[in-house]
C-alpha cells in the first residue's frame, strides 16, 4: 500500500506491507532510530511517538494506520540547534543513564504535560506508568519532568512558547512507585 506521512515536518511517501508496524517503517525506511524496540509486544513505551498529537507506542500501531497523519518523534523535537524543554530537563537532572528508554520517556513526559502542565510526583509517576527504565530508578526522570513542567508554564521565558510545538495530549502510563 502506498502511504503518506508527516514526520518531524517532512513529508514522506512510500509503499509499505499492510503488516508493517510504523516503529519498523519509521525506523527502517525513514531512518528514524532515535525512536527505538525495546520489546515490540507494547510493554516497554520506548518506542512512543506522537500521532497527530496523541502519544502512541508506535509498535502497537500499523504504518497504514498513520497515512495521512503527522507523527513527530524524538528527532523532530529540537528547534534552531535548542534542545526541547524536556530533554534539556532530563539532561540537566541526569534522567538518564543507558539512554534507552530516554526517546520514549521524552515524548510521553511531553504528552502528560500538555495535559496537565502542573503535575505533581504522583502525576508524573501516573503519566509514565508504561514506559519502562532498567537503569534510572525514575527519581531523576520525575525530577526532571517536573522541573520541565517549571520552565514550559506560561511566563517562564522563551522556552514556554515550545510547550505545544505539535505535539499535543497525552494517554496514561507511568512509572510505577518503584524506586
Ligand atoms: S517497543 Fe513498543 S512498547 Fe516496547
Ligand atoms: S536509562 Fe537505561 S533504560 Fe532508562
Amino acid at each position: 500500500m502506498r502511504i503518506t506521512v508527516t514526520v518531524d515536518g517532512t513529508d514522506y511517501t512510500d509503499d509499505v506491507e499492510p503488516r508493517t508496524l510504523l516503529v519498523h517503517h519509521l525506523r527502517e525506511k525513514l531512518g528514524k532510530t532515535g525512536t527505538v524496540v525495546g520489546c515490540d509486544t507494547s510493554n516497554c513505551g520506548a518506542c512512543t511517538v506522537h500521532l497527530d498529537g496523541q502519544s502512541v507506542k508506535s509498535c502497537s500501531v500499523l504504518a497504514v494506520q498513520a497515512d495521512g497523519c503527522e507523527v513527530t518523534t524524538v528527532e523532530g523535537l529540537a528547534r534552531d540547534g535548542q534542545l526541547h524543554p524536556v530533554q534539556q530537563a532530563f539532561r540537566d537532572n541526569h534522567a538518564l543513564q543507558c539512554g534507552f528508554c530516554t526517546p520514549g520517556m521524552i515524548m510521553q513526559s511531553i504528552d502528560l504535560l500538555a495535559d496537565n502542565p502542573n503535575p505533581d510526583e504522583e502525576a508524573v509517576r501516573e503519566g509514565l506508568e508504561g514506559n519502562l527504565c532498567r537503569c534510572t530508578g525514575y527519581q531523576n526522570i520525575v525530577r526532571a519532568v517536573r522541573d520541565a513542567a517549571g520552565h514550559m508554564r506560561p511566563g517562564a521565558g522563551p522556552e514556554a512558547e515550545q510547550v505545544g510545538e505539535g505535539q499535543p495530549a497525552a494517554t496514561g502510563t507511568g512509572v510505577g512507585g518503584d524506586a
